[in-house]
């Protein structure tokens, strides 16, 4: 199975090389090989794995670039080839057309247009996004936050391939969370010039059998956050989103690049709170920051956890109207249930099933899932 495009890009200028590299890494495709001449392209042709793409820029001598290209799409039916251009003259176009192009890319790039496109070659070689990305974000320490990961991940992946990736990225327990110890975890995935695929799946990820979720746990060592950086995380979201139907981020209350990064990819961000005036003030904080960020509202939910029917220190309506959105689910407090299962190394979901908070997780994630049902307040 690829869940990875292959890339070879052929441009004069390193800088553009080099960027350009930087952004097909970022969309999760892997950079085979980079020529600053068109002649060294044939030989790396023969050996590309399909998919693939070449992308070439034909600057400065668009039309003698496009003369001397003029063969390889027809001699290479499986390679999809980009050229790009400052010129954008009609008769190149309807000559690149003619050869078989795939897209031609007007110079400077509209990373937009640009990733439209390579996504339209990874969803034509069966490489489609389809994750749904959940990123689950704590306001206050200890409020819950991947108690609700771990298992709306692990309630979601009896249903569908679901990763969860652990992105507290220091104090992180999402392994501990399932008795699991992870030989490789996300540091050791942030080298961009490695080829992802088979490496993810054949190491990288941990399988918890009795849920069939893949972990993929925090560093050992907190040092080796450093190796972690948004670009990275970007690709790997990337790659994840190609090969699961779900991925869950257990994460912070942050917006470091990191933590922008799943931001912008996630499909939903659950804030999980707790009813008292920190969390609260923390939460409308975050909501504020996602929202000026250019997060949809639409993406964000709120979810507060340990709830009891008075005995809170505010009401969930005081919540919404402060906030001018819904809560919209709440999470019974059950410290035996919850307890237990961090201790016994097994989700709350799986160790006891009939409990009302295994209950109302279980419907959370599928009010998360985008699936249709139930959306209703739970507990
Ligand atoms: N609904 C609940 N009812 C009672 N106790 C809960 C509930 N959810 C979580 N807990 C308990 O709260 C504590 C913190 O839970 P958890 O580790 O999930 O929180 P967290 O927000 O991830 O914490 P951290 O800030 O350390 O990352 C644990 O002891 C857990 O058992
Ligand atoms: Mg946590």
């Amino acid at each position: 199975m690829y869940i990875q495009l292959n890339a070879v890009i052929v441009d004069a200028d390193e800088n553009n090389r080099r960027e350009l590299a930087g952004f097909l890494s970022q969309l999760g495709v892997q950079i085979v090989d980079q020529h600053d001449e068109l002649q060294q392209l044939s030989g790396t042709l023969g050996k590309l794995e399909s998919p693939s793409l070449v992308i070439v820029n034909l600057d400065p001598t668009p039309q003698e670039t496009l003369r001397r290209i003029a063969t390889l799409p027809r001699q290479y039916p499986n390679v999809n080839f980009f050229l790009m251009s400052q010129t954008i003259d009609p008769n190149l176009l309807i000559d690149a057309m003619h050869l078989g192009i795939k897209e031609f890319i007007p110079l400077p790039i509209s990373q937009e247009k640009f990733s439209a496109a390579v996504e339209r070659v990874a969803s034509g070689a069966g490489m489609a996004k389809r994750a749904r990305i959940i990123h689950v974000v704590s306001t206050i320490g200890g409020v819950g936050s991947t108690t609700v990961a771990c298992n709306v991940a692990a309630s979601l992946a009896k249903q569908a391939k679901t990763v969860l990736m652990d992105l507290d990225l220091v104090r992180g327990a999402v392994a501990g969370y399932f008795d699991l110890r992870p030989r490789f975890t996300i540091a050791d995935v942030m080298d961009t010039a490695e080829k992802v695929d088979r490496m993810l799946l054949d190491n990288a990820l941990t399988v918890h059998k009795n849920s069939n979720l893949a972990v993929l746990g925090r560093p050992e060592m907190p040092e080796d956050t450093q190796r972690v950086n948004a670009t990275g995380v970007q690709r790997l979201l990337s790659i994840l989103s190609r090969g699961f139907d779900f991925v869950v981020l257990d994460s912070i209350m942050s917006v470091d690049p990191i933590y922008a990064a799943a931001i912008s990819a996630a499909d939903v961000n659950v804030i999980v709170m707790q009813l008292n005036v920190p969390s609260a003030k923390n939460a409308e904080r975050y909501c504020g920051a996602l929202r000026r960020c250019g997060t949809d509202t639409n993406k964000i939910r709120l979810v507060v956890n340990r709830y009891v029917k008075k005995g809170g220190d505010i009401e969930p309506e005081e919540i919404e109207k402060a906030m001018g959105m819904k809560v919209n689910w709440l999470i019974p407090n059950d410290f035996k249930n919850a307890i237990g299962a961090i201790n016994y190394g097994e989700p709350i979901v799986l160790r006891a099933p009939k409990s009302e908070i295994a209950n109302s997780l279980v419907g959370l994630a599928n009010s998360l899932s985008g699936r249709p049902a139930a959306t209703e307040i739970a507990a």
